[in-house]
């Protein structure tokens, strides 16, 4: 099924981008990252494999999509994208893949910003998809999604991992992350600079990583998030950041809620 839902003018920029992009989008990631970006997003599908129902945001051309059906997701699955050609790119890779029957699945063309809080999900998949924002509209997106998983829920995040260590260490990271967001500037309009601090949001909502691994030597992060002091024990290659991203100026309470807007990483 499709369906349509509002995209912000702000994102509707953003969204022709994504749509000029879709047709190349795959062969951009492969040359830049070879199969990382894939193995990054399908560490944890054994995890999430059993759950009810599914919201994938900004799913892009379907990969993670069709990779979650594969490992024997049946639930129903929302997916949301903002750009018309990536969600009829996802379309073809489902028929392709011989899964399109296995489960229900929502194709959504829209803004995250429209969703509705209504709805509960058992599993939020945001691959590649929070850095996009800058800091007040992450805090708000990331408000809205937490709205809608279910208490016992998982939230799968993946990401480019903030460049950290000695200096020597630092600069290919910050090289590669200016680049990306210069040519997603360009092509897309995305007016974030760097990274936001997206483990930091997650820890003042008050997720915990159940299950976070890095590949890439540390490149990227993959983390699968629940609420709570209860998750279980982390992955066998990093814990959380050690030292996430400083979340000043009070934009995340620690205890659970927002409070107030931030203004970082402009
Ligand atoms: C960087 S791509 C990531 C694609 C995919 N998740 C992946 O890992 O390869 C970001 C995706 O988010 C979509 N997008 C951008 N802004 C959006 C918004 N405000 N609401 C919903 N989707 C959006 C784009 O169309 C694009 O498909």
């Amino acid at each position: 099924m499709s369906a349509e839902l509002a995209v912000p003018r702000a994102s509707r920029r953003t969204a022709r981008g994504f749509d000029r992009l879709s047709g190349v989008y795959d062969a951009l990631a492969r040359a830049c990252f070879g199969p990382l970006i894939p193995r990054s997003q399908e560490l944890f599908l054994d995890d999430m494999a059993t759950r009810g129902n599914a919201l994938i945001v900004g799913g892009g051309t379907g990969g993670f999509l069709v990779s979650l059906v594969a490992a024997g997701f049946r639930g129903r699955i929302v997916n949301l994208d903002a750009s018309a050609s990536m969600l009829r790119r996802t379309r073809e890779r489902l028929r392709g893949s011989g899964l399109a029957a296995a489960c229900a699945i929502d194709h959504v063309q829209g803004g995250v910003e429209a969703l509705s809080d209504g709805a509960r999900f058992d599993l939020v998949c945001t691959n590649y998809f929070l850095d996009l924002f800058e800091n007040d509209d992450l805090v708000a997106v990331m408000r809205k999604l937490d709205g809608m998983l279910a208490g016992d829920g998982l939230w799968l995040c993946t990401d480019f991992s903030p460049p950290r260590g000695p200096a020597l260490r630092r600069i290919p990271t910050a090289l590669l992350v200016s680049t990306l967001y210069a040519a997603f500037a360009l092509t897309c309009g995305v007016r974030t600079r760097r990274l936001p601090p997206i483990e930091s949001g997650f820890a003042g909502l008050g997720y915990v990583p159940r299950r976070r691994e890095t590949v890439g030597r540390g490149l990227l992060w993959s983390a699968l998030y629940r609420r709570g002091a209860g998750a279980a024990a982390i992955g066998p290659n990093e814990g959380p950041a050690a030292n996430p991203v400083a979340c000043g100026g009070g934009m995340f309470h620690h205890g659970g809620r927002v409070t107030e807007a931030g203004n970082h990483g402009r």
